[in-house]
């Protein structure tokens, strides 16, 4: 087990390769990474290459069962976006031309230097994501396992920092000014912005990155545009309340284009078996599950009972 954690600063503001770095080292280090992400509502970014293979084909299958190619694609919730750049691939492979839109939560963060040995990776509303002092990485919360006493005090140490230098620097409300766009050159406090996905996603003028809550109404520019949407590993009974759980169905639906387009609800086991469904919207605008990959959704009762 590695205990050294990538610094955010590392992996995405750096331009030369790590030492020995190579595809491999690069993503595990990015699994590491993300995997140490969570949100202030409680959710993880985990997620990891090859994750949803099964997945992905057996839509290319149902696609070409029924006879359709649709060109648009919404992957919500996408952590790194390694899951969606995989899942792009193998549309075009199956010689489909997808226009995809990846969305989450928290694509957008920022690198704020407290001060010149400190820097904490914040959320756009200030929530710590991770600290690096030194040069080491810490996440700002409390992992169950491995957690020795120096981690402990430590995270505790950076934490009480943070929250007291954030103040004095007037922080949340220099974050709430940039909404969401990169800081000045010149600015002491935030010294970047950075988008939370894979190396691979940030150069790939194909595929656009958004931020974005599934639990709040779908803003205008997510409205009516996609004829096929996923919802991998976000639409779970452990993340969200059965209202949340519906209100996030309800609003997803707002995103589709009408009647024959596509909501895939998927969630990966620790076995790494995926269990999910595959809906359609129908003329009366409730939806209706055609094909299962394993067991199913979890929420299939609740997708099709909105
Ligand atoms: C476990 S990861 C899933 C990653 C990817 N879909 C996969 O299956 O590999 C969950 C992701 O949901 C995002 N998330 C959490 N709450 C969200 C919300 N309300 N709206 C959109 N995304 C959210 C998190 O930022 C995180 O990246």
């Amino acid at each position: 087990m590695n205990y050294m954690l990538p610094a955010a600063k590392q992996l995405f503001l750096e331009v030369n390769p790590l030492p020995d770095e190579t595809a491999t080292t690069r993503a595990q280090m990015e699994k590491e990474f993300f995997s140490s992400v969570r949100l202030s509502n409680g959710v993880f970014k985990t997620t990891s290459t090859l994750r949803l293979d099964d997945v992905n084909k057996a839509l290319i299958a149902l696609f070409q069962d029924l006879g359709v190619a649709p060109k648009t694609f919404l992957d919500v919730a996408v952590s790194s976006g390694i899951s969606t750049i995989e899942w792009f691939e193998s549309l075009q492979q199956a010689s489909l031309k997808p226009s995809m839109t990846a969305t989450d939560l928290t694509m957008t963060a920022y690198l704020v230097r407290l001060f010149s040995w400190c820097n904490v990776l914040v959320d756009k509303e200030g929530f710590p994501l991770q600290y690096e002092c030194g040069g080491f990485a810490l996440r700002p919360w409390s992992p169950k396992r491995y957690y020795v006493l120096g981690d402990w005090f430590l995270t505790l140490l950076y934490r009480t920092l943070y929250r007291r230098f954030g103040q004095r620097l007037g922080l949340l409300n220099r974050l709430k000014s940039l909404e969401g766009n990169p800081p000045p050159i010149n600015d002491p406090v935030i010294k970047a912005r950075i988008q939370l996905v894979t190396w691979r996603l940030r150069d790939n003028t194909n595929i656009e990155l958004l931020d974005d809550d599934i639990t709040q109404p779908t803003p205008p520019h997510l409205r009516g545009r996609f004829e096929v949407i996923r919802a991998a590993n976000i639409l779970n009974r452990d993340y969200f309340s059965i209202p949340q759980l519906r209100e996030a169905v309800i609003n997803l639906r707002s995103r589709l284009v009408g009647p024959g387009t596509f909501l895939i609800v998927v969630c990966t086991e620790e076995t790494d078996s995926n269990h999910g469904t595959v809906f359609r919207l129908s003329h009366t605008g409730s939806f209706e599950a055609l094909t299962r990959i394993g067991r199913g959704s979890e929420i299939e009762d609740i997708v099709l009972s909105v």
